[in-house]
């Protein structure tokens, strides 16, 4: 395979170029899913993807296909990201994977590379969850996990729903979501955490996701004068939130390496002289095995009617999302260990903590994970920082990664592993 190298100083300007799309004043981006700046970055990665040649589909649920023509008629080797990011996200988060794989594409166009199956880039809709609850909605309706119409009819903060954000900017398009087989899928990304930096390492090879679960609270108590009303006859819905909050918390620390978080929370009607009546909130719990994840999940449901109980609150609580853990295919695997071999960077097994794209699209075609490490392991956060250098290495490898898959594909004559 004659070693096509991607351009880190390329790739480097890209990023820069996107992260003003929603750029903040600390640094990061603000570029919450189906915005009008989530519209424009769609954009101009159409544009750059038309300009190499590539044919670009998009599908009912918004999430972006740009080919490049392989020499077989078999399903498309994909790899790609999602371009939405937090309120207060990072350059990275996201942007690195699907800006990666459109260098990498474009080094396979300048050097007139043929590939055994088309390539294409994907921009998956909604990954991050922050707008519109659960995350990774757009490729969980790709692999028949989550519903369409329920996925569609997900409300913001402000009641607009998933559906009508979509017709707004104009990405709800005429292919139907999940009908677009694909031969592996290959993503980029961060750690976000901070195994890679502390041992040094270039590389992480992904060989799963832990599971993670949400759930959607709401206490009720009463609204009351905070001045006329003695503290024996309160009900406190927010006092309630509190006392979860130390439980949730709780569950996370008693089932190492589990997490539980509570980072979103609406407190009604939130008047400096009103004692809070409701009080909406998310719970995120995580473990790399399900069966802890229950045992946190216990603790918390027990919690609920005892904290509610003697504050005279009731209680409404669902579970929204349940992500069992992922292990990613050990021929996709193999095929970013080998890349980061034959690249000779320094590379480890990794399990990643936070949710991808991959995971869901794992359930109906073979993928895997590239981690680059990320400073002090930060992101969800404007400070988020890898170098150019690192994310030039992750581009490398994915790109290697996707034509030794391509290789293997071809000498299937395009069948999947294990397809006789
Ligand atoms: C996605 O960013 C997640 O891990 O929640
Ligand atoms: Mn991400
Ligand atoms: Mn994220």
């Amino acid at each position: 395979m004659r070693n096509l190298a991607i351009d880190a100083e390329r790739l480097w300007g890209e990023i820069m170029e996107t992260a003003a799309i929603g750029g903040t004043r600390k640094g990061g981006i603000c570029r919450l899913t189906l915005t009008d700046l989530d519209r424009q970055v769609r954009d101009w990665f159409k544009a750059r993807a038309e300009q190499l040649g590539c044919t670009v589909t998009v599908d009912d649920m918004g999430a972006m296909f740009a080919r490049r023509p392989g020499a077989a008629d078999v399903p498309p080797i994909a790899f790609g990201s999602h371009l939405d990011t937090q309120p207060t996200g990072g350059k990275f988060d996201g942007v690195l994977g699907v800006l990666a794989a459109l260098e990498a594409l474009r080094t396979l166009h300048e050097a007139g590379y043929e590939t055994y199956a088309p390539i294409e880039v994907v921009n998956w809709t909604n990954e991050e969850g922050s707008r519109f609850a659960p995350a990774m909605v757009a490729s969980g309706v790709f692999a028949k996990i989550l519903d369409k119409d329920w996925a569609q009819s997900r409300q913001d903060s402000e009641g607009m729903t998933f559906a009508a954000a979509l017709d707004a900017i104009g990405y709800r398009g005429p292919e139907r979501c999940g009908e677009h087989p694909l031969s592996a899928f290959f993503e980029l990304h961060i750690e976000q955490g901070p195994i890679l930096e502390a041992e040094g390492r270039d590389i992480g090879i992904v060989t799963g996701v832990q599971a993670m679960r949400w759930y959607e609270v709401t206490m009720t108590g009463q609204d009351a004068h905070t001045g006329a009303t003695p503290m024996h006859r309160r009900k406190n819905a927010l006092l309630g939130a509190a006392r979860m909050i130390e439980a949730i918390d709780a569950a996370g620390r008693a089932h190492p390496p589990g997490v539980a978080t509570v980072g979103r929370i609406e407190n009604r009607p939130n008047s400096p002289n009103v004692v809070p009546g409701e009080v909406f909130f998310m719970i995120d719990l995580r473990h790399p095995d399900g069966d802890a994840l229950d045992a946190m999940e216990g603790i918390i449901r027990a919690a609920l009617p005892r904290v509610c109980e003697p504050l005279g609150l009731t209680f409404a609580e669902q579970r929204i999302w349940d992500q069992p853990a992922v292990r990613f295919d050990p021929a996709c695997v193999a095929a970013v260990r080998h890349a980061a071999e034959t690249s000779g960077y320094s590379a480890r097994d990794i399990i990643s903590g936070a949710g991808h794209d991959a995971a869901y699209v794992s359930r109906v075609a073979p993928a895997a994970m590239v981690f680059v490490p990320c400073l002090g392991g930060i992101s969800h956060n404007e400070a988020e920082f890898s170098s150019k250098e690192q994310c030039a290495k992750g581009a490398q490898v994915l790109l290697q990664a996707v034509l030794d898959y391509d290789r293997q594909l071809a000498e299937r004559g395009g069948a999947p592993q294990g397809a006789r």
